[in-house]
This record gives C-alpha cells, structure tokens and sequence, in this order.
C-alpha cells in the first residue's frame, strides 16, 4: 500500500518521493532526490487537494488518494502553481472527476488552459478569498513570481498551516517528511533558493509582507521536508536572503573584463581610474578566473555594469555570453550597462553584446567604445571621456 502520510488529523499528504532525480527540469542538479508534495484537506462539507504531483507519479497519487476518500469525493483542487512538477496529475484526475473546481490564480488558469488542453471548471480567486471547507476555511495569498507569474500561497487558517508551493520548499527526498525527523538539509534548501527564487527578490519581499504575523504551526512546501519545527527559520532565511541590497554612501560599478592580449585590459585599467576618480567605487573580476557567486553577489549591489569584451573569431568570448546568461539568475540593482573593447582582425563583439543587453532590458550608460588593435593615447582618452559619461549616469539616477 502506498504511503501516505498525516500532517495534523483531516490533513494528509498523498505526494510522491522522486529520490533518484539527479536534474531538476533538466536544469538544477539534485544531490538528494525531490518530492512533490500533495495535500488532502478535509473539511466536514467538502474535500480539497492543495497541489498535485508531476505526471510519471499520477497513479501513485491518485492511489494515495483514492486510500483516503473516493476520488468523486474530491469537490476542490487548489493549484498553487501551474508547472508541470504540481499540476502533471491534474488531468487525469479531472477525467476521472470532472466536478472538480479548480482554485487558481488568474495567470494560473491561463497557463493551465494551454497545459491540459482540455475545459475544467475553474475558479479564480482573489487576495484574501476563502473557502469554507466545512469547520476548515482555506485562505489564498497571492504570491506572484514564486517563482512563476501564476503563484500563490494557501492558508489553513483553523490549522494555521501554510501551503506556499515552491517558496521555502528544497530538492530533498529524506526518509521521513518532518524536518524534526531527519539530517540537515539546509545546503540543499540555500540552493533551491539560489536556482528558483533569489531572481526574484523583491517578490519574495512583498509575499513575505503578506504573511507577517500570520499564525503558524508548520510550513508545508512542494518539495522537500515539511517545516513542522524550523519554518520560522526558514522564513528568516528567505528575509535575509532577498534583503535589498545595502544603500552605502557610493555607488558602485561592477566591471567584467577579458583581454586576450592586454589591450582590452588596458582600456579598463583608464575606465576604472575615471570611475574611481568620479566617486564611483569599481568592483572588477576577470571573466576567465571570475567565480559565479562572486559576479552574482556584485550584480545585485551594482548600479551599473561595465563589460570589456574582445572579439574572438568574429564573436564575443564564452566567458562573456556566460555571464550574461548569469544575469537572469539574479535581482540586478538597475538594468545599466556599458560595454567597450579592443579587437583585432575584426570587432563584433561590442555590437553583440549591446544587443544581448538591450534583450535583457538594460540601457546603456554611455555610447560603446571599441579601437583596434593597441589602444592609442587618444584611444584612451576617449576611454577616460566614456567612463566620465557612464559615471555621469549613475550619478544623475534616483
Ligand atoms: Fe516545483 Fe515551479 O515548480
């Protein structure tokens, strides 16, 4: 018989443990597995599932389930969030009970529509809407971009327990459920929030707002051990984790530079003099030596970027296209970028990365430099001129 698995009396978890994932959506390394936790509530009136799981663990789920209460029994689904890891059983539960009401957000039915290609009863609910249960009320909190523009958060109010979906979840499948229960898995819960939510910090800021002084008994995530002893530190993690960045008394430039012959170097070594000499304070890594983590923390304290780029077989290095693929990892302070550069044989590279950062929103400081082969004295004069104008724009924003 299948596991199942009671949170508080009339509350059960009916998820699934995927303790052998090693990537998550093909993206995140798993070092300890996943769950997709599930949740039946019953009130004396109606029965709700909070979330489903992901498609291959349908008929494990809806087994759990059906061990609890017959599946035509089940009057409301809450979708928490639409991605496929919490609504792939969905359908197959709707064909096999199509009464069902499913509370969603206004995103959330949009997306569901296009995932299940198939009419449901939907009802869209509001900030603060409840529904009585029967002696058991669910509250919804809207909780967008937690990570996706659809989330929410369900509260039990007479249980006060939280359902939040994704947030305070982590990718580990224990032997038990409660944290009480197992080994330390906060490595794994700083990386869930580092790959999923940290480019979303000030979302979290305003769902943290939602859920200040709200009673609480336990946290119950989508993945991961559920919160019965630690949710409050798991909460103050998540505070201090998407705090604003620190108003010091400068502004600071983050520059990033590779230089295959030390010309683009030389080029930055006159940009960061001018900075500096404007007030500015410069953090610069080197592309080819720089840690992730280090570029990252940066990004989110810059008030502007500085990319020194050559051009390498008529293209931008990896190194460079790799930390702008870094960017939409994060919460970038401002969406403020410069890019200079020497080349050689031919000098794309600017131009391309101009592009890439206009697709990624961000306007540029000042118009780009880039000079071929040895910069001149001349070249950089108008190096230390660009740097004046960059510092000049940081300077004049809010
Ligand atoms: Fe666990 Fe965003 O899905």
């Amino acid at each position: 018989m299948a596991e199942t698995v009671s949170i508080v009396p009339g509350v059960e978890w009916v998820g699934a443990r995927h303790p052998d994932l090693e990537i998550f959506d093909d993206l995140f390394p798993t070092h300890n597995g996943t769950t997709y936790n599930a949740y039946l509530v019953r009130g004396t009136s109606r029965t709700a599932l909070i979330d489903t799981v992901k498609a291959p663990f349908t008929e494990e789920f809806l087994g759990k389930v059906q061990q609890l209460v017959p599946l035509e029994q089940i009057d409301v689904v809450v979708i928490n969030h639409t991605e496929p890891d919490h609504s792939g059983a969905l359908a197959t539960l709707l064909e096999k009970n199509p009464n069902i009401t499913v509370y969603i957000t206004k995103a959330g039915e949009n997306f569901l529509k296009q995932l299940i290609n198939a009419p449901f009863k939907a009802h869209v609910v509001a900030e603060g809407e409840e529904i009585d249960l029967g002696g058991r009320t669910l509250r919804f909190i809207l909780a967008p971009y937690l990570h996706w523009p659809d989330t929410m958060f369900t509260y039990l109010v007479e249980d006060q327990i939280l359902f939040p979906c994704d947030a305070f979840g982590a990718h580990y499948c224990a032997d038990k459920l409660f944290d009480d229960e197992i080994a330390d898995f906060s490595a794994d819960f700083h990386v869930y929030f580092d790959c999923i939510m940290r480019p979303f910090k000030d979302k979290i800021r305003d769902a943290l707002a939602k859920i200040e002084g709200l009673p609480l008994r336990m946290v119950c995530p989508s993945h991961g051990p559920i919160r019965r002893s630690t949710f409050a530190h798991a909460i103050n993690a998540y505070r201090q984790w998407a705090a604003p960045p620190p108003a010091g008394e400068k502004r600071r430039a983050l520059m990033v530079v590779q230089s295959a012959h030390g010309k683009t170097r030389a080029m930055a070594a006159v940009v960061r003099q001018e900075l500096e000499r404007q007030g500015l304070e410069v953090t610069e890594l080197a592309l080819s030596a720089m840690r992730d983590d280090d570029y990252r923390n940066a990004l989110e304290q810059a008030d502007v970027l500085l990319i020194g780029t050559p051009t390498i077989q008529r293209d931008a290095p990896p190194h460079v296209w790799h930390a702008l693929s870094l960017i939409s990892s994060v919460t970038p302070k401002t969406r403020l970028a410069a890019v200079f550069g020497s080349y050689g044989w031919s000098g794309e590279a600017v131009k391309m990365v101009e592009q890439r950062l206009d697709g990624l929103k961000y306007k540029l400081a000042a118009e780009s430099v880039s000079f071929r082969f040895t910069p001149t004295p001349e070249n950089l004069e108008t190096c230390r001129q660009f740097a004046e104008q960059v510092a000049g724009t940081v300077l004049c924003q809010e």
